[in-house]
């Protein structure tokens, strides 16, 4: 897999100026097109052509792509308060997550941010290693007698993400639902993708996308208000209390007014960290196993890392420190892949970055997957090279350089849990099995939202 990186962006070209670079478009639409047909190829190009802060037009909004890390820590910590999610587009994806915590902003965010943060506290996580373990030694278990065979990884790694996720969150085994919930997910992500930046015709408008996307929505919709309704009727139970991060969004109380939350938020809190909890995941480890199959020194430390700290035994959530070299793959591998390819927001009101006024209802572009091969910030950036981050080795980085689960109050709230999962799977796995790609399958990412092997991936089976 190639992929073109500027050797070196000009970050001064257009300063003084009042506009920074970037294309001029006499479509009315800008760049939408542009981007609907190709996040990535867009992303790239504007970067090579105009440096760190480019301007563009998105239908009647300016818009912009910034790449600095130094850029990223302005707008999602330094002065968060001035950005917002209230960009046109995320319109299109309410229907999916409502106002739930990746999409909901200000107080009512903060109020439902604060009141899940407990069920991420570390003591509380530490509490799903063995749910996370078991539900992968029971995958491998069905990978039995399948040596040598094509396994389809990013299916697996789905199938399991989402297992875990319902689990730990909902105490629910989804397996049935889940898979119903996934094929779901999977059909609708690619269409809201288009959808977002060309949102014509309107979602009512009977087309047939706009038909299979209400479809999709009816499937989640009673999936989720399903298992609202059964577990209030539980909930008056005394005894089967789970104690979860549902049984918490239905207990929970407003101190001002006592109310309650309507079953709406809670389907929208549900459905996002369903999606939100499986989906990043199951990619990290999907790009996990092909950066392996195509680097065996690595593959190789990592081995003897996992012979010499557990001896064959399942990794308990006390061996994770002493798993170091485990986890820098996992790292590296978010650097190269960083599953959420971008993330956007709005300007409440005028401001200025990196010496360019940036008017208010701006939209404002952040692109990980472009920051992380930043070459002022990263040596040779396309190499797989877990070392990076080595305490010694990250001296001096600025912290935004690397932003796979954001930052700022904003950052991804299921970090922890996700680099816990994502260590356990690898330890458990790669203690097994070695996992081949099969020869001359085309690897290329594809951004939908998220980053995804286009192509699939299936992969060969090999014990150790
Ligand atoms: C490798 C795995 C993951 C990656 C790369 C990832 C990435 C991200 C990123 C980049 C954001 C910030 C979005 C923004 O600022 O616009 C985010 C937010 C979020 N993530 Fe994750 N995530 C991962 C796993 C998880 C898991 C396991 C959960 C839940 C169990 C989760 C739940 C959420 C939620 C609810 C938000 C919104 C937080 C807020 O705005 O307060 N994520 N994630």
């Amino acid at each position: 897999m190639s992929q073109t990186i500027p050797t070196a962006p000009e970050t001064k070209r257009g300063v003084g100026s009042r506009k920074p670079p970037g294309p001029r478009s006499l479509s009315p639409l800008g760049s939408a097109p542009a981007i609907a047909r190709d996040t990535q190829r867009f992303a790239l190009e504007m970067w090579q052509h105009y440096g760190d802060v480019v301007r563009f037009r998105l239908l009647f909004w300016p818009a912009y792509a910034l790449y600095h890390p130094d850029h990223l820590k302005y707008v999602l910590q330094d002065n968060h308060r001035n950005y917002d999610k209230q960009f046109p587009m995320m319109k299109t994806v309410r229907p999916l997550f409502g106002n739930g915590l990746f999409t909901n902003d200000g107080a009512s965010w903060l109020h439902q941010r604060r009141l899940m943060q407990p069920s991420f506290h570390h003591k509380r996580l530490a509490g799903f290693a063995t749910l996370m373990t078991e539900a992968t030694l029971a995958m491998l278990e069905r990978w039995q007698g399948a040596d040598a065979q094509h396994v389809d990884i990013p299916l697996e790694m789905m199938r399991l993400t989402q297992r875990i996720v319902g689990l730990a969150l909902f105490n629910l085994d989804l397996s049935n639902e889940m898979d119903t919930v996934g094929r779901t997910f999977m059909m609708l992500l690619p269409l809201l993708s288009k959808y977002t930046f060309v949102p014509f015709p309107p979602l009512w408008f009977p087309t047939p996308r706009n038909r299979r996307l209400q479809a999709g929505l009816e499937t989640l919709n009673t999936v989720v208000y399903g298992l609202i309704t059964e577990r209030r009727k539980r909930g008056t139970d005394p005894g089967m209390e789970t104690g979860d991060l549902l049984a918490m969004l239905l207990a929970a109380r407003d101190e001002e007014t006592g109310e309650g939350m309507s079953d709406q938020q809670v389907r929208d809190e549900v459905i996002t960290l369903l999606l939100a909890g499986y989906e990043t995941t199951s990619l990290a480890l999907t790009w996990t196993w092909y950066l392996l199959s195509q680097h065996p020194e690595v593959e190789q430390r990592l081995h003897a890392e996992l012979e010499t700290v557990l001896s064959g035994q399942t990794p308990t959530v006390d061996h994770l420190n002493d798993l170091p070299y485990t986890r820098m793959v996992i790292q590296e591998t978010l650097r190269l892949y960083p599953p959420a390819f971008g993330l956007t927001r709005h300007t409440i009101a005028d401001d200025e970055i990196g010496g360019y006024p940036v008017p208010t209802h701006s939209i404002i572009f952040l692109t990980p997957y472009y920051t992380h091969r930043h070459p002022t910030f990263w040596e040779d950036p396309e190499r797989f090279d877990p070392e990076r981050f080595t305490p010694e080795r990250s001296v001096g980085r600025p912290r935004f350089a690397y932003a796979p689960f954001g930052g700022g109050p904003r950052q991804c709230i299921g970090n922890a849990f996700a680099m816990m999962e994502a260590q356990l799977v690898v330890a458990t796995v790669a203690q097994r099995y070695h996992l081949r790609m099969v020869p001359e399958h085309p690897v290329e990412p594809q951004v939908l939202f998220t980053v995804r092997p286009r192509y699939g991936l299936p992969m060969t089976l090999h014990p150790r």
